[in-house]
């Protein structure tokens, strides 16, 4: 090549590079370090993007593709909207030239497959938000590399299973929220969750699936109950499994405990001191043990049980015909009653080694009257009595309701609800943003907010 080659390819290159710099798209806005094109109906993103920003909202869109060189101009990018689109599913390397990135929100699109190369070398990212996609499956190291990443939204899915193994300490070592809530999963690797990082397990959201009901689900359930975690606390009644899988079924971990009164639940609390609690549920007149594991692993412990309604209780103080303690600690109560309900607390003493172990246990003694299938039935005859009451006000009260408009068919709505609830037993739908994890718009303070005049 000569020289002048040379001139003209360098004049070329300026040219483009100048030009590309320079243009904003029609249709967007281009402001000091953030270009918006949101809402403005594109079917794809605009052709040549300035390479300045740090923030690129595209969301509420049509676009159905990311071209693979769509970014690789921008190397300042930041952070990436492209919420409320069509996309289902993302070219390779369409993130090679954008390292920097820090927030990706890819929710309500229609990706259906989380592949292992979609976020790859993005190892700043921070926050990737997916939720209300069409995801059935999130491939094995879909998340690997993102060494940054904080929060993690998978939720409103269709999400059978999720590759909980491949979150760890050393690669992930700040993911604080992992929501995978209203998603498919009839079931949790437990072995995975509890080998999750203390930080991961205390952020992640997995009401609202389709879980089976059994004892280590409830126990995990329990456990982080325990531990006032928000995911349990904010989402107290959306914590549901079903009996044997069916839907129909549906049963609440905090509300119909009765459910899981053959679990028993044993798990270490607090460190350094290892408590053991349980919950035990029982009828009214039922024999209960309860046993004192403690972490203590001497043969020689003694033993001593605080109890609600009887105080201190010890080996030789105690062995009547209402009341037993064995020589391994374990209290028996003959035939509960009301008054035994209440929190047990077991203290396990090893005195050569000046050591003490903790087992506390949560009695709740039901009347047999509680029968639990029969919630369904007390909501119908309730709704009768409703409906009865409502008729009644209907036809009974002289002034016809003058003043308030349509009544009768604002109640026969609510009766008719009122009844298919009590079969379906579903929740009545109070604030249906309480039952997401995620806020749709959290970065409104990032965002510049701007009106378009038109
Ligand atoms: C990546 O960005 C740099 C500027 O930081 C640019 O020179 C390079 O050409 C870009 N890479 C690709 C593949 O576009
Ligand atoms: C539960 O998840 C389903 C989808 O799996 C969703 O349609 C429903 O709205 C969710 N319910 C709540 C209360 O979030
Ligand atoms: C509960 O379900 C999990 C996951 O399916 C399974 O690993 C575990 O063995 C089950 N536990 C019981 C007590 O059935
Ligand atoms: C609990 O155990 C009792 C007797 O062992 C059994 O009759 C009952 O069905 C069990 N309950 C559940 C919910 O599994
Ligand atoms: C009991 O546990 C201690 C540590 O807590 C351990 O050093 C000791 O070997 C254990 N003894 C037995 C008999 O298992
Ligand atoms: C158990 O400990 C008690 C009190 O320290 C002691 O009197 C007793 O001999 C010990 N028993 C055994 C079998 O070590
Ligand atoms: C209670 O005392 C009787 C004798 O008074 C004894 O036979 C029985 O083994 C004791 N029970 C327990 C649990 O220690
Ligand atoms: C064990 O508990 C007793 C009171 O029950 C207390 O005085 C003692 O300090 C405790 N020992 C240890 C090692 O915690
Ligand atoms: C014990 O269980 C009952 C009913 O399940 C519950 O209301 C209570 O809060 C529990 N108490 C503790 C201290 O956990």
């Amino acid at each position: 090549m000569t020289s002048e080659h040379f001139q003209v390819l360098f004049l070329l290159l300026f040219c483009v590079l100048h030009s590309s710099e320079q243009t904003c798209p029609s249709k967007c806005l281009c402001m000091s370090d953030t270009v918006r094109c949101s809402s403005v109906g594109l079917h794809k993103p605009p052709q040549s993007l300035p390479s300045f920003p740090a923030n690129l909202d595209l969301s509420h869109n049509h676009i159905t593709w990311l071209e693979p060189n769509t970014l690789t101009m921008m190397p300042r990018l930041e952070k990436l909207w492209m919420a409320h689109n069509e996309i289902h599913t993302l070219s390779r390397n369409l993130f090679r030239n954008v390292s920097g990135l820090r927030l990706l929100d890819l929710s309500s699109n229609r990706l259906q497959i989380v592949e292992q190369h979609y976020f790859h070398g993005l190892w700043r990212l921070e926050e990737l938000r997916l939720f209300n996609n069409r995801i059935t499956q999130v491939e094995g190291s879909s998340l690997s590399g993102l060494r940054s990443l904080k929060k993690v939204y998978f939720s409103f899915n269709q999400i059978t299973y999720f590759p909980f193994f491949s979150i760890q300490d050393h690669t992930h070592p700040f993911l604080a929220m992992l929501d995978l809530s209203s998603n498919r999963m009839p079931s949790l690797p437990w072995e995975d969750v509890k080998a999750l990082p203390q930080l991961v397990q205390q952020g992640l959201y997995t009401h609202n699936n389709s879980l089976i009901c059994n004892c280590s689900m409830y126990a995990m359930f329990w456990h982080w109950s325990l531990r006032e975690y928000n995911s349990i606390k904010d989402f107290t009644d959306e914590h549901t499994c079903n009996v044997e899988g069916d839907p129909h079924r549906p049963i609440r971990f905090f509300r119909d405990k009765w459910f899981f009164r053959n679990c028993t639940v044993e798990k270490s609390v607090t460190e350094p001191e290892i408590i053991l609690l349980s919950d035990v549920v029982v009828f009214v007149g039922d024999r209960v043990r309860l046993d004192c594991q403690t972490s203590l692993n001497s043969t020689n412990l003694s033993f001593t049980w605080l109890s609600p309604s009887r105080g201190f209780i010890t080996q030789s103080s105690m062995n009547d015909t209402l009341i037993s303690m064995f020589p391994d600690g374990t209290l028996e109560i003959h035939a509960t009653t009301i008054s035994d309900s209440g929190m047990y607390l077991c203290t396990a003493v090893d005195i050569k080694q000046a050591l003490n172990g903790t087992r506390e246990v949560n009695v709740t003694v039901l009347l047999p009257a509680s029968e639990p299938f029969n919630t369904g039935y007390t909501t119908l005859i309730g709704c009768m009595v409703t409906l009865v009451l409502i008729l009644a006000y209907l036809f009974l009260t002289p002034c016809r309701c003058s003043f308030c408009k349509q009544p009768p068919v604002h109640s026969n709505q609510g009766t008719l609800s009122c009844i298919l609830s009590s079969f379906t037993r579903e929740q009545p739908n109070i604030d249906t943003l309480k039952h997401v994890a995620f806020r749709e718009h959290p970065m409104g303070e990032e965002r510049i907010e701007w009106i378009p005049q038109s």
